[in-house]
C-alpha cells in the first residue's frame, strides 16, 4: 500500500516531502495528487505520458503469461540476489518480481509509466506502494533511500538510480540475452538483442555503477500456441505485429513447443 512507501516520495513539482491525507498524496507545500481508485498515485507531472508505456493488452497478456509461472525460475533467482529493506523496481510492469522479492518486513516501491500495468502492481503484494513516474525523469523518491533497485527488463536512468541508491546499496539489472525466446525471435522477425547489449547496458552505467557479478539465468520453456501468442503480445515486438498473422505464423509450429528463457542478471554497486 501507498502508506507502506509514502516516506520515501517526493514531490515531483517541488521535491518536498509527501504525506498521505485519506485518498490524496499531498506535499508539505501543498501540491496534491489524488489516488485512484485501484490504489497507485500518479506522480507524473504534465501532460505527456511516453509511447512506451505498456497498453491494456500488453498488461493482460505479461499477467496470464507471469502468472502461469513460466518466468518463475527467474524470480526465484532474483529473490536470492535481493537483500531486502526498500526495494525500488523501475518498469516494475505488473509488479510480479517485486513482489517475489518482498520479505515481510520490505516496502516496495513499483514506478511505472503505465497506470494499466500499476493498477496490477498495486495488488500484487501487500507492502508494495505503486507510482506512476517516467524513469527518464528526476524520480519522485527521496535521495539515498533504497536499499536493492530491479530493473527487469525496463529503460535505466543511471544517474536516478545513483542518487536513490542508499551508498552500499545494490542495483539488480535484468536484460535478455540473444538466446532469449529463441527459436521464437529469429521464426517470427521479432527484436532480437545482439551479443553487444550486456556492454552497453555496464556503458550507459558505467559512470555511476560498477558491475560487481552477474549471472545467467536459463531454461526451456513448453509452451503452447496460447502461451507463445502471449509471450509476444507482452513483449517490445508487440509495438510491431499484426495480431492476425501473428496466429497465422503461429499454426505452424508444434504444439507444444519449446521455447527458451534465457537473460542476465547483473549486479551493480554505486561508485562513491
Ligand atoms: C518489458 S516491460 C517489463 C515489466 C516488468 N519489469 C516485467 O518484467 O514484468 C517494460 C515496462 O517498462 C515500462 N516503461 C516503459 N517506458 C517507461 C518509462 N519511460 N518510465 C517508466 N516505465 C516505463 C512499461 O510500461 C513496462 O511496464
Ligand atoms: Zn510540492
Amino acid at each position: 500500500m501507498l502508506a507502506d512507501v509514502i516516506d520515501y516520495l517526493t514531490c515531483p513539482v517541488c521535491r518536498a516531502d509527501q504525506a498521505l491525507d485519506g485518498n490524496v498524496v499531498r506535499c508539505a507545500r501543498g501540491h496534491a495528487f489524488d489516488v485512484a481508485r485501484q490504489g497507485y498515485v500518479s506522480l507524473l507531472t504534465g501532460s505527456g505520458v511516453p509511447g512506451t508505456a505498456d497498453t491494456p493488452a500488453m498488461v493482460a497478456a505479461r499477467a496470464a503469461f507471469l502468472g502461469a509461472g513460466h518466468y518463475a525460475p527467474l524470480a526465484a533467482r532474483l529473490r536470492e540476489s535481493a537483500s531486502g529493506g526498500v526495494v525500488l523496481d523501475a518498469g516494475a510492469g505488473t509488479g510480479y518480481y517485486l513482489a517475489e522479492v518482498l520479505r515481510p518486513d520490505d516496502a516496495g516501491i513499483a514506478l511505472d509509466i503505465s497506470k494499466h500495468a500499476l493498477k496490477r502492481a498495486g495488488r500484487a503484494h501487500p507492502r508494495i506502494g505503486a507510482v506512476v513516474a517516467d524513469v527518464w525523469r528526476p524520480l519522485p523518491v527521496k535521495d539515498g533511500c533504497v536499499d536493492v533497485l530491479l530493473n527487469v527488463f525496463a529503460p535505466r536512468n543511471g544517474p536516478e538510480f545513483a542518487r536513490v541508491l542508499r551508498p552500499g546499496g545494490t542495483l539488480v539489472v535484468v536484460t535478455p540475452t540473444p538466446r532469449h525466446l529463441a527459436p521464437l525471435v529469429g521464426e517470427l522477425g521479432l527484436l532480437s538483442v545482439d551479443e553487444s547489449k550486456a556492454r552497453r547496458v555496464q556503458e550507459a552505467l558505467g559512470a555511476h555503477f560498477a558491475e560487481t557479478g552477474h549471472l545467467i539465468e536459463e531454461s526451456d520453456m513448453r509452451l503452447d500456441h496460447r502461451a507463445v501468442e502471449t509471450v509476444v503480445g507482452m513483449g517490445p515486438s508487440a509495438w510491431h505485429t499484426d495480431p492476425v498473422a501473428l496466429r497465422r505464423e503461429i499454426v505452424r509450429f508444434p504444439d507444444p513447443m519449446t521455447v527458451r528463457m534465457s537473460c542476465r542478471i547483473s549486479l551493480f554497486r554505486k561508485i562513491a
